[in-house]
């Protein structure tokens, strides 16, 4: 399915405060966009809206050419896959991975071809039968990822995934999301502040500062800056 994300003219507003003010963005289909930008720059704010968990008080979202609004929202939120910064489990609740890798599963068994294929590239085979609750936050990570994967999203949305992610654990993170980009031309977000783990197969950059969008363009363009840095930190 061919689609592209489109954002006009956005403003969100959280306990009346302004955190995104006029963002104006187009993914075509199969773009790898990495947001980029300080703490509290509204990166987050961004993929969340796309999700529509924020509902915009200016501008509009399209989703594959259709306008999400309140109504439509499962319809739009279907074609996205979104791999949180942060999730929480209690220790205790009683769900086992596998189980998190069922709940994407229409015949609802882990092992049928389709499963038994990403669990494999993820390596996470030791971890079926364990509580959820209880594995570390790059193994809870690389769960999620593989069960949002199952859902054959056309947009994946990625929250800082570096976060809980060792060196090496992080390198073959970003060699699977490169494999399934390659695979079925997904169209990619991706939030990073690892400047030097930005994907080669990523050719887009945005910035965010306060809320606005301070740069989008080429990778090139904003490494070829001789203070690269200072623009996208100060
Ligand atoms: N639910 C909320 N209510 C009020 N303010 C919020 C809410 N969620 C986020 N904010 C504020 O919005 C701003 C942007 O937050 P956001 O999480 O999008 O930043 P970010 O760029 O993802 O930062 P980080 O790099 O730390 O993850 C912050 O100032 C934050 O405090
Ligand atoms: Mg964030």
């Amino acid at each position: 399915m061919s689609c592209t994300v489109e954002i006009e003219n956005l403003y969100i507003k959280l306990s009346d405060k302004v955190i995104l003010e006029d963002i104006n963005l187009k993914a075509e289909h199969g773009d790898f966009i990495t947001i980029l930008g300080p703490n509290g720059s509204g990166k987050t704010t961004i993929l969340k809206t796309l999700m529509g968990f924020y509902k915009p008080y200016k501008g509009i979202i399209k989703i594959c050419g259709e306008i999400c609004t309140e109504k439509n929202i499962l319809n739009c939120r279907n074609k996205l896959a979104y791999l949180p910064q942060n999730f929480e489990v209690d220790k205790f609740f009683p769900i086992l991975t596998k189980d998190i890798i069922e709940f994407s599963l229409k015949e609802k068994y882990y092992k049928n071809e389709k499963a038994l294929k990403i669990i494999n590239e993820f390596n996470i085979q030791n971890l079926l039968d364990k509580p959820f609750g209880l594995l570390s936050g790059g193994e809870k990570q690389k769960t999620i990822l593989a069960m949002i994967l199952l859902r054959e999203p056309v947009i994946l949305l990625l929250d800082e995934p570096n976060l809980n992610l060792d060196f090496l654990a992080y390198k073959n993170f970003l060699k699977i999301v490169e494999k399934i980009y390659n695979q079925k031309k997904l169209t990619i977000f991706l939030i990073t502040h690892l400047l030097s783990h930005i994907s080669d197969l990523s050719k887009k950059v945005i910035v965010l500062k306060s809320g606005k969008i301070v740069f989008s363009g080429d990778k090139k363009e904003i490494f070829n800056k001789k203070d690269y840095l200072e623009f996208i930190y100060d």
